[in-house]
């Protein structure tokens, strides 16, 4: 799975949104750690606040069928510069991979990052005190 088709998939998952509220359609296509791709699009919500940005559907997707690691997630949108996720996806993808690449597609080209940069310093699974050191999935409490 190269770039270009990881771009084809996330135009599709875009032609799938749900955003007849803000007419602005986001698609998303993330890659996990195994080399499985999963995609998603926004889905909004005549309660606004209720609706779900394209890269935390995909993260959402991969997650329930077992992925715990992603590596790159590509987005496309409409817009004229090419859009970063919003802090609040910043923050559910860098519980997935701090250091995942992050590709954002649009009409006019193309913008690239590392979560690292567009998010320095997560809120982690590290930060929460645990009385057992350990969670069930095995993620160290500092
Ligand atoms: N949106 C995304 O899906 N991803 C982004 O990176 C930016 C914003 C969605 C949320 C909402 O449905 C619409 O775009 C306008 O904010």
């Amino acid at each position: 799975m190269d770039r270009a088709d990881l771009l084809r998939l996330a135009e599709e998952a875009r032609g799938r949104a749900y955003a007849p509220y803000s007419g602005f359609r986001v698609g998303a296509a993330l890659v996990d750690a195994e080399g499985r791709v999963f995609c998603g699009s926004n889905v909004e919500n005549a309660s606004y606040g209720a609706t779900l940005c394209a890269e935390r559907v995909a993260v959402a997707a991969a997650v329930s069928a077992g992925a715990r690691r992603v590596t790159t997630i590509v987005i496309r949108s409409d817009a004229p510069e090419p859009v970063a996720p919003c802090g609040l996806c910043r923050q559910v993808l860098a519980e997935f991979g701090t250091d995942m690449n992050v590709i954002s597609m649009g009409p006019n080209g193309s913008a690239e990052w590392t979560l690292q940069e567009l998010l320095p310093e997560p809120f982690g699974p590290g930060d929460l005190p645990r009385t057992t050191g350990e969670n069930s999935e095995g993620i160290e409490s500092k």
